[in-house]
């Protein structure tokens, strides 16, 4: 076959069928046969044919404007659309079938299209840049994952708050350094991861309203001599606005490097609610256990159960932080407007929303599942120097400087642990010689719910205050869910 037959300009047969598009939409001014490595090397179809619902909804939007301008006739109009249609079902049904010559989705659908539709299918592409059409299909891809992301949430955020409701007054270990601290329970302790994820709820919700901008009627940088009508294409496809500047428009991936770092953040989240889960359900720490059906076995030693879940998101966190420096390197050097480095974009911002969205359906199967030891919390809680501090602020109340009460129970806890003691078998006078600010009341403040119901400061893990955080928890699942469904 010679080299102008395989780009398809210049066979006779071709030309008598008629219905065939040449193979290469470049091939008027590149006759040469285009190499088959360059083909493999640039082809983007693995990755972006998953836009090919949105491609040709936007085809179908933008064949409706030119209609209605005039450009096309109702006939040819009617004509494209059947075809689009067509490619639409084949899609779905997962009949749609590539030719080695597609360089990319877009290509894809536009042969399709003259295979279906025939020349008539050459007038689509009036007025349009695969630069303005990629850019329109992956906002539109994007705009959607975001609110995929956000269901996803929603139901992460309300495992959270159910389990808190659960435990609201449950006394466990607060960590600072991964060194007991003092007293929290464990509602306090996963209402916290509720407030984290609430805030990638705003960060989702910002990234969708960045996704909400409509590029096509951008050309392929500098718009179109034609009276493109871009306010109802925009419509048409539910943008709430037109990019203002065409050279802008098709040079953008600011939204996908938003979702992206949205989705970074929150695998972020996820990867130290993971942590978590794996340290509570060691023997060291013994505070949790899932169920056989969400553990692992090992393929060596019998006894293993282990979090391999909670692990994989604390593992799959590095590749979306991954994601987002690979996007923002893409787009760091790029010269205005459309390089082919943009088509680099799809990759990251594809794994990115797979694994957030994944991550976070596993881990609310997760949380909705484990079993809390909540026996063993209390009695790690239950620890006499987790009351250090309550002790110096006693003797605050009794009106001793706090610098000076930390530096008298500092001594005190190091003569206890010298004396292989602990602060709970001292006596009354022995607290007493340390200070004389002490009364009998310091040997009562070792119970660890009496601790809790000490700490109802706004904000603190005190029951009225987690009762507090619970009823916020519902507001911001609530506000999740509204965002999902795009409010
Ligand atoms: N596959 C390309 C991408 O994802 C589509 C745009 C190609 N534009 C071009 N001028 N080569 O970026």
């Amino acid at each position: 076959m010679s080299s102008g037959a395989r780009n398809g300009v210049a066979t006779p047969e071709r030309r008598a069928r008629g219905a065939a598009r040449p193979t290469k939409v470049w091939a008027g001014r590149l006759s040469a046969r285009t190499s088959e490595q360059l083909e493999r090397y640039t082809s983007s179809l693995a990755v972006d044919r998953r836009l090919g619902a949105d491609d040709v909804a936007g085809s179908r939007a933008h064949a409706r404007m030119l209609r209605s301008i005039g450009v096309l006739t109702a006939a040819q109009h009617r004509a494209i659309d059947a075809g689009l249609r067509a490619i639409a079902a084949e899609l779905s049904s997962g009949v749609f079938t590539v030719s080695p010559g597609d360089e990319d989705i877009h290509t894809a659908v536009e042969r399709r299209l003259f295979e279906l539709a025939g020349p008539v299918a050459g007038m689509l592409h009036t007025g349009r840049s695969r630069n303005d059409q990629v850019a329109t299909d992956l906002r539109m891809w994007a705009r959607r994952a975001c609110t995929d992301l956000l269901v996803a949430l929603a139901g992460l955020q309300e495992a959270l708050m159910t389990r808190a409701g659960e435990h609201r007054t449950d006394p466990m270990p607060g960590y600072t350094h991964l060194q007991r601290a003092q007293v929290v329970s464990l509602g306090h302790h996963l209402l916290a991861y509720v407030e984290m994820f609430g805030r990638d709820g705003l960060r989702l919700g910002a990234a969708r309203l960045a996704c909400d901008e409509l590029p096509l009627g951008s050309g392929a940088l500098a718009g179109s001599t034609l009276p493109l009508d871009r306010e109802r294409v925009a419509h048409e496809l539910g943008f709430g606005r037109i990019a203002a500047n065409s050279m802008d428009a098709v040079a953008d991936r600011d939204f996908a490097v938003e979702l992206t770092a949205a989705c970074a953040l929150t695998m972020v989240h996820c990867s130290r609610l993971g942590e978590e889960l794996v340290l509570w359900s060691s023997a060291e720490f013994g505070f949790a256990s899932l169920p056989d059906s969400l553990a692992t076995g090992s393929s060596l030693m019998p006894q293993k159960k282990n979090a391999d879940v909670a692990e994989l998101a604390r593992g799959r966190s590095g590749r979306v932080i991954g994601d987002v420096v690979a996007l923002l390197s893409v787009l760091k050097g790029l010269p205005l407007t459309y390089n082919r480095d943009l088509q680099e974009d799809k990759e990251p911002l594809f794994d990115a929303v797979d694994t957030t969205a994944a991550t976070m359906r596993m881990l609310t199967e997760v949380m909705s599942a484990v079993r809390f030891d909540v026996a063993a919390m209390r009695r790690a809680a239950a620890d006499p120097a987790l009351q250090a501090t309550d002790i110096a602020e006693y003797l605050v109340a009794n009106g001793v400087p706090f610098r000076e009460a930390h530096t008298i129970v500092g001594a005190v806890v190091a003569r206890t642990l010298a004396e292989g003691r602990t602060l709970a078998d001292l006596s009354v006078e022995e607290w007493r010689a340390a200070s004389d600010r002490f009364g009998p009341g310091v040997v009562r403040l070792f119970d660890p719910d009496a601790a809790l119901r000490r700490r109802d400061v706004p904000g603190g893990p005190g029951p009225r205050s987690v009762t507090r955080q619970l009823a916020r928890a519902r507001t911001i699942v609530a506000r999740t869910r509204r965002a999902a469904a795009g409010g």
